[in-house]
């Protein structure tokens, strides 16, 4: 079968652990998206009680020539069953149904379900090979790609993981057409993030876009990921393990993770609180006087018109920018208890550093209700 003309593909090129991106609509139901995989007996698709019974059987059905035994294990759905015990369920059905060392994992849903699946896929028998599926808009953009995976610490997000890179990553546009209105837009702030970080032009494109996104028009949507991807996979091409560049694909994360833990895993969406977030580290970056109010006038308009919250939900009624430091100083960029924030310092340009306790107190107390 023909790979369809409609595919985009991103290279991600980190010598032997490099891979492609495929982006294009219907590829679940093109065994093509899946040829040239390594051979193994058995695989395994972990999906969710969600996207399960939406794409589980097609994708199973693409696999099912190519591999004699197609399982699947469905997990709890939600960001608050990014946890061990939800990890375990992985581990059961490789064990149960007898996978070795050879059994390629398939994930299939959004950054909850990659992450997972990722980690899992890290550590059963030490290393067993897997591929990205990602069908929300934040995975296809952003959490599929890179070979950050794992689970979250109640005291922390993100906090358990390893790095392990993905065999593939397949984008199949049409699994957006069923994502709920608040995850298209959960996902915008990650298409967001690329433009001040890295490429003003595609934040003038976004904001010329915007509209064809919430719409789902399947071009705009197509160049979105493809972009998105392509400014990953630059950053991730210099800096696998984040020991500098990679931090700027953080930009609104610090506060973002605060706003997540503060609230509770599953309250405000990741995306939701990375979109305030990056608000929040703008304003910073202006009091720094890395950028004028203008940009964060900017930023914050684009962010508010692709239905994200710009204003942030006070964590503790007494000292509330208390909490978000408190909550900030569990982030994987602290160094030695200092906070660490992506700020813009230029077009294009984003750089990692501390500020001052009263200054964030100010920003927090500035952006929060
Ligand atoms: P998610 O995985 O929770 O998915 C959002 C919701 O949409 C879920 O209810 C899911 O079941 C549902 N869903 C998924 N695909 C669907 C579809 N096609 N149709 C209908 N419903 C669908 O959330 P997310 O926004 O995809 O990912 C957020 C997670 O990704 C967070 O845990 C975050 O920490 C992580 N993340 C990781 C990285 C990374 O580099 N690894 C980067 C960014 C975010
Ligand atoms: N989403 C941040 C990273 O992949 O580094």
């Amino acid at each position: 079968m023909q790979a369809p003309t409609s595919l985009r593909r991103v290279a991600i090129d980190l010598g032997e652990r490099s891979y492609p991106i495929l982006i294009a609509p219907a590829l679940l139901d093109h065994p093509e998206s899946f040829s040239d995989l390594p051979a193994a007996t058995s695989v395994l698709i972990v999906s969710n009680t969600t996207v399960a019974p939406l794409y589980a059987q097609r994708l199973q059905s693409a696999l099912q020539g190519r591999y004699k035994a197609v399982h699947v294990v469905t997990l709890p759905d939600g960001e608050v069953h990014k946890n061990w015990q939800t990890l375990n369920l992985i581990f059961d059905a490789l064990l149960q149904n007898g996978c070795d060392r050879k059994t390629i994992l398939f994930a299939l849903g959004g950054g909850v379900v990659g992450d997972m699946t990722g980690y899992a896929a890290a550590s059963y028998m030490r290393g067993v090979p897997f591929v990205q599926v990602p069908t929300t808009l934040l995975s296809q953009v952003d959490s599929s790609v890179g070979g950050k995976t794992g689970i979250n610490h109640p005291l922390g997000k993100n906090m358990i993981g390893a790095f392990y890179q993905p065999l593939r990553v397949v984008c199949d546009l049409d699994t957006l057409k069923t994502l709920p209105d608040r995850e298209l837009s959960a996902g915008l702030a990650e298409v967001i993030k690329y433009g001040p970080i890295a490429d003003l032009a595609f934040l003038d494109w976004i904001e010329a876009n915007l509209d064809r996104m919430l719409a789902r028009d399947m071009d705009a949507l197509a160049y979105a990921v493809q972009r998105s991807c392509e400014i990953k996979a630059w950053v991730v091409g210099q800096d696998e393990r984040e020991s500098g560049l990679r931090a700027i694909l953080n930009f609104g994360h610090t506060f973002g993770h605060a706003i997540e833990a503060g609230m509770g895993y599953g309250q405000w969406l990741h995306g939701e609180a990375v979109g305030c977030g990056m608000v929040m580290a703008a304003q910073l970056s202006c009091e720094l006087g890395m950028v004028d109010s203008a940009f964060v006038q900017r930023l914050r308009t684009l962010v508010q018109r692709a239905g994200l919250p710009v204003v942030g939900p006070r964590l503790r009624a007494d000292d509330n920018a208390g909490r978000y430091l408190e909550l900030m100083r569990v982030d994987k960029k602290a160094d030695a208890g200092e906070i660490r924030f992506v700020v813009i310092d230029g077009p294009s340009r984003a750089s990692v550093r501390g500020a001052p306790d009263a200054m964030v107190r100010k920003v927090i107390n500035a952006c929060c209700v």
